[in-house]
């Protein structure tokens, strides 16, 4: 395999050079490495996380570092001031899932967004203050790091506070991304923040955040307790203060990130392992993979006529299930059994015509009796492995690109807009488009359903996957296609990310398609049969690492974005 080996050939020498180790390995940009790797949707946040397994640190220590360095680096999605959610494998395959999702404040209301007549109030639950849920970002590391990490925890963030003190050069992507939110930056920060700027940014700017390396500073010193107590958590409260925001140091501080137990099932000879609730993602997940099972789908071959009707109607009626079962476990009785049960799932899927696209307004939730039932982008992933074999799968988020857009002044960092992932009137899309009910209906100190679905395959008991993505509703579907590409149509890992996707999720009833994804003529087949395919842009920033049969670790970093992969 090719390895497009970068300018980064001067490392080794540099790390021995700093850290005096006796053996030094080479940290580069490759598509297979030996013995371990880190995918993320930063050169940069990868290279920091290759550093970190070089010098010794284990999966999670890489994970710390990462996750502060795409904080600074990556500042539509990398954060503080969200949440998120990892998939653990030690390299002896025991495995566990945690929760550092975002809560919504104590003083939320479940009316909290609509007006006098009941409406959903334009953008309230989107940019604005009272759109944060409280974060969980820090506590979620600070959390799988006490449990897990090796490293020093103030050694993990000194590459990042390092990054925000002295800055780093935008790509050609970020400048763009960052001129396109001026104006929403400057409305609702109108004292400043480090991302605005008068004159438009260009590729090669130097975006140095002074406060936010302050932050990381506190951070790094006092753990956890930097960000949700002292001098963070009061510039927190008095940015919600500026604003209508309603996050309190008593949310700050009885804030808590939960291991849960993870969503484990076959396919085939492979085991999925995924995140539960209160994320959708584990379950629907295995839900598709679940109903696809005995489909002969690698012979029908890669988006072909048979294999997307498949897929989608999969997918409509497990989106349909989402939107009526799904919400955090701490406040309603999911029915996760259920969902994720073979029999239902296939039998379901025999029921199902296949020569006609079934109207998603005929497609209702599935009644489980005893369970609740009435009629009623942006993310980022990032895989590692490391040189002993645990891996860690993490997605986290501020929800929409840039969050809420409101900057914690003082503290430099963007604040979420998660609130809106809740359903804050049943029967009202989110941005997403995705419906909810009771089950995802807004409550005090209630986490928000999420869509995230940091994943790990093992084959034969083996390692075999990491996969992830953001994209909102369409981060099941994406995963559900990588795993596919790779499980039966024989893809490598960059092969399984580059491949071009779709994605349906019950209402709007349409199937939303890359450029390039399902060709013209069965396109043409699939319209006849009556579905609507409906072009959009990209779909996902997939970061996936296959274990090879000898042991090697094939990457792919989607080439959607400047993601890349770092190893040795
Ligand atoms: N904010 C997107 C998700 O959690 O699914």
């Amino acid at each position: 395999m090719i390895k497009k080996l970068t300018a980064i050939w001067i490392i080794p020498l540099f790390l021995w050079i700093q850290c005096g180790t006796d053996n030094p390995k080479e940290v580069y940009e490759a598509e297979v490495f030996e013995q371990a790797a880190v995918v993320t949707a930063h050169p940069i946040a990868s290279k920091i996380g290759a550093e970190i397994l070089e010098k010794g640190g284990n999966a999670v220590d890489a994970a710390v570092a990462v996750k502060f360095a795409l904080a600074v680096v990556y500042p539509n999605a990398g954060n503080l001031g969200g949440g998120g959610f990892l998939v653990y494998r030690t390299h002896q395959g025991e495995y566990n899932t945690l929760d550092f999702r975002e809560k919504a404040p104590h003083r939320a209301d479940k009316d909290m967004y609509l007006d006098d007549q009941k409406n959903p109030i334009e953008d309230l639950s989107l940019y604005s203050e009272l759109a944060s849920g409280v974060p969980g970002s820090v506590a979620g590391m600070a959390e799988a790091h006490s449990k897990y990490g090796t490293m020093e925890w103030s050694e993990l963030l000194k590459p990042s506070i390092e990054l925000a003190k002295n800055g780093f050069k935008i790509t050609k992507r970020q400048a763009k991304e960052f001129n396109h939110y001026q104006k929403r930056f400057k409305k609702l920060n109108p004292s400043g923040a480090a991302i605005i700027k008068d004159d438009p940014w260009v590729e090669g700017d130097l975006f140095i955040q002074t406060e936010l390396a302050e932050t990381l500073v506190r951070i790094g010193e006092f753990g956890a307790d930097g960000f949700y107590k002292g001098e963070t958590a009061e510039l927190i409260v008095q940015q919600m203060q500026q604003g209508n925001g309603i996050i309190t140091l008593e949310d700050l501080e009885s804030y808590e990130a939960i291991w849960r137990e993870p969503i484990v099932g076959d396919y085939k000879n492979y085991k999925i392992i995924s995140m539960p609730p209160p994320s959708s993602g584990g379950v629907a997940l295995l839900a598709l993979l679940q109903s696809v099972e005995p489909l002969p789908i690698s012979s029908w071959g890669f988006q072909s006529d048979s294999t997307v009707r498949a897929m989608v109607e999969a997918e409509r009626r497990i989106y349909a299930d989402r939107a009526m079962h799904l919400g955090d476990p701490d406040f309603f009785d999911v029915p996760v059994e259920q969902l994720v049960n073979k029999n239902f799932n296939m039998e379901r899927m025999k029921q199902v015509d296949l020569t006609q696209a079934t109207p998603s307004k005929e497609v209702r939730a599935t009644y489980f009796p005893g369970y609740y039932y009435e009629e009623p982008e942006e993310t980022t992933h990032f895989s590692i492995v490391d040189a002993a074999g645990n891996a860690i799968s993490l997605t986290t988020t501020i929800n929409d690109s840039y969050g809420s857009g409101v900057w914690v002044k003082g503290a430099g960092f963007l604040l979420n807009n998660e609130m809106d992932d809740f359903s804050i009137k049943p029967g009202t899309p989110n941005m997403y488009g995705l419906l909810g009910g009771v089950a995802n209906a807004i409550e005090p100190n209630k986490r928000m359903l999420s869509a995230m679905t940091p994943t790990i395959v093992e084959k034969d008991n083996e390692l075999f996957m990491v996969v992830g993505t953001p994209g909102g509703s369409t981060i099941i579907t994406s995963v559900f296609q990588t795993i596919l590409n790779v499980t039966e149509f024989g893809m490598t890992a960059k092969e399984s990310v580059e491949a071009p996707r779709f994605h349906h999720q019950w209402k709007p009833d349409r199937i939303d398609v890359e450029e390039s994804a399902i060709d013209s003529s069965t396109r043409a087949a699939l319209n006849q049969a009556g579905y609507n395919i409906h072009p959009r842009g990209a779909i996902g920033r997939v970061e996936a690492i296959v274990v090879q049969k000898d042991g090697k670790l094939q990457v792919g970093a989607d080439p959607r974005g400047d993601d890349a992969a770092y190893g040795f």
